[in-house]
């Protein structure tokens, strides 16, 4: 028989803060429980009706008394509240040197971004001993970061950025969990966390390059929704070409000239109807809902790499 694992692995230095609470509220509970159910035994006994004409004679209740069962268990719990909120703001308050991590979740999966650019799907590589901060949004539904290993847990929503954070204490492996039911797939939301010495994190860090670049990803991207078909790169099509387009002056319909910065870019790929081009008809749907923020980032990132470069851009006018 192995031993009955009660409680995850500690791996991150909230992880003992909150057993030592659970503990506390475990005992109290434990405590208390037991003194209703043993006072419940002994009254019932000691106090049972012994004949049927005995009646029970009027008891008045003592002001200590009631004191005391008022006030110890107010105190006790106003040691949770004040010891469990302590944990919560720690919780909840990221410390400024943070490793930085992007986390989107999606139906079903988690996709995880290292700012050096590397890509992970249901698996965070992190290093030892330096606390990671993760800023999660959600591209439909309410999930939830779950590590049990490290004893926190964040919904991810949609339309908002929420952080979580955490420092981890061991090197291994632990699982991460979507702790919202999101769908049907719910359950087959979930991954590993990898916890690796400074070093071989390091080592991970320059050698997963497999990701490729942002504006890679963009590429790709801008193929898979589809834009090729109206943005060709000969201007041909029924929109705009964006070859040579990043950082130059656009007119648009109204008569407008605006620069096609990232501002621009990421508005008419979520309102395309917001700005059109002097030229061309209102026809692009919009993308909103369909491009997460982070695919966003990736297509403006794309529509530079076209050209021109950005040292040849407009110089910008104050
Ligand atoms: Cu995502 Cu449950």
């Amino acid at each position: 028989m192995g031993k009955l694992p009660l409680f995850p692995e500690q791996a991150s230095t909230f992880a003992p803060e909150v057993d030592h609470l659970l503990y506390y509220l475990l005992a109290v509970a434990v405590f208390f429980t037991l003194l209703i159910f043993g006072a419940i035994f002994y009254f019932a006994v000691r106090y049972r009706r012994r004949s049927e004409q005995e009646l029970p004679h009027v008891a008045h209740t003592g002001m200590v008394l009631e004191i005391v069962w008022s006030v110890i268990p107010f105190g006790l719990t106003m040691v949770m509240f004040t010891w469990g909120a302590s944990i919560y703001m720690k919780e909840s308050r990221p410390p400024a040197d943070a490793l930085q991590i992007n986390v989107v979740g999606k139906q079903w999966m988690w996709k995880l971004q290292h700012m050096e650019g590397q890509r992970e799907i249901n698996e965070l590589h992190i290093p030892l001993g330096r606390a990671v901060k993760l800023t999660m949004t959600s591209e439909d539904v309410i999930h939830s970061f779950f590590v049990p290993a490290f004893r926190t847990k964040q919904d991810v929503v949609p339309g908002k950025y929420s952080t979580e954070w955490f420092m981890p204490t061991k090197v291994g492996k632990y699982h991460l969990f979507c702790a919202e039911y999101c769908g049907t797939k719910h359950s087959g939301m979930i991954g590993w966390i990898y916890v690796m010495e400074p070093q071989d994190y390091a080592a991970w860090l320059n050698g997963g390059a497999a990701g490729g670049s942002l504006a890679d990803n963009g590429a790709k991207l801008f193929q898979d929704l589809a834009c090729t078909n109206c943005h060709k790169a000969d201007g041909s099509g029924r929109c705009p070409t964006l070859v040579g387009l990043f950082g130059k002056k656009v007119q648009l319909a109204d008569g407008r000239f605006v620069t096609a910065d990232e501002a621009y870019i990421r508005e008419s790929i979520l309102q395309p109807s917001a700005k059109v081009v002097a030229g061309y008809q209102p026809v692009m749907p919009t993308f909103q809902g369909l491009v997460t923020e982070e695919g966003v980032l990736s297509l403006i990132e794309y529509v530079k790499s076209l050209g021109p470069k950005p040292a040849a851009a407009v110089p910008e006018k104050r």
